[in-house]
């Protein structure tokens, strides 16, 4: 799809484009429809982004919130969006050995414990090993400072689910 399409399109149809760049929140996509018409991706996200930044605590870890746990239930249950599917295999966390999925499991639980939200980290930016290593040093951030962390991932991951749907033509210099 180009920009021009994007555009065009009305709220339904861009809500069931884009209301899955942030995972299981339609309701971004719903915010920032009526900023149209968006320049390029890059204004799209930049509006995204405003409207998660724009959002008081509860509703930054709301979003926080709607994230799947990394290799948890949902994966197994075959229950993930199909996006969050994708992200995670390309991982490799479909493939973990009974040890590091052990880990796994302990440390989301730990870090749910501790910050009242799933740990959040663009897959597709991360291997298995460095989410764990990810994860185990996320958990010794303060609340405020992991909050930060986790939103700042779910823009990461918006950018290239967004670059997925959004296809960009090639720049001009004239
Ligand atoms: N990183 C990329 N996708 C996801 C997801 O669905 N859940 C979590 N926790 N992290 C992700």
């Amino acid at each position: 799809m180009d920009m021009r399409q994007v555009n065009s399109l009305s709220y339904e149809e861009f809500v069931e484009t884009f209301g899955n760049v942030v995972e299981r929140c339609p309701v971004v996509a719903a915010a920032v429809w009526s900023g149209r018409p968006f320049a390029n991706s890059h204004d799209l996200e930049a509006s995204i982004g405003e409207f998660i930044d724009s959002l008081p605590v509860a509703g930054q870890e709301g979003i926080v919130r709607c994230h799947p746990d990394l290799a948890g239930r949902d994966l197994k249950r075959g229950a993930l969006t199909a996006e969050s599917r994708g992200e995670q295999t390309q991982a490799g966390l479909t493939l973990l050995d009974a040890g590091d999925a052990a880990r796994m499991n302990r440390l989301n639980a730990q870090y749910k414990e501790r910050f009242g939200f799933p740990f959040v980290i663009c897959a597709r930016m991360n291997n298995k090993e460095e989410i764990l290593l990810r994860l185990a040093e996320r958990l010794g951030n303060e609340p405020a400072q992991e909050r930060q962390c986790a939103i700042e991932e779910v823009k990461k991951i918006c950018q290239l689910r967004l670059q997925d749907i959004i296809q960009c033509p090639a720049t001009h210099t004239k």
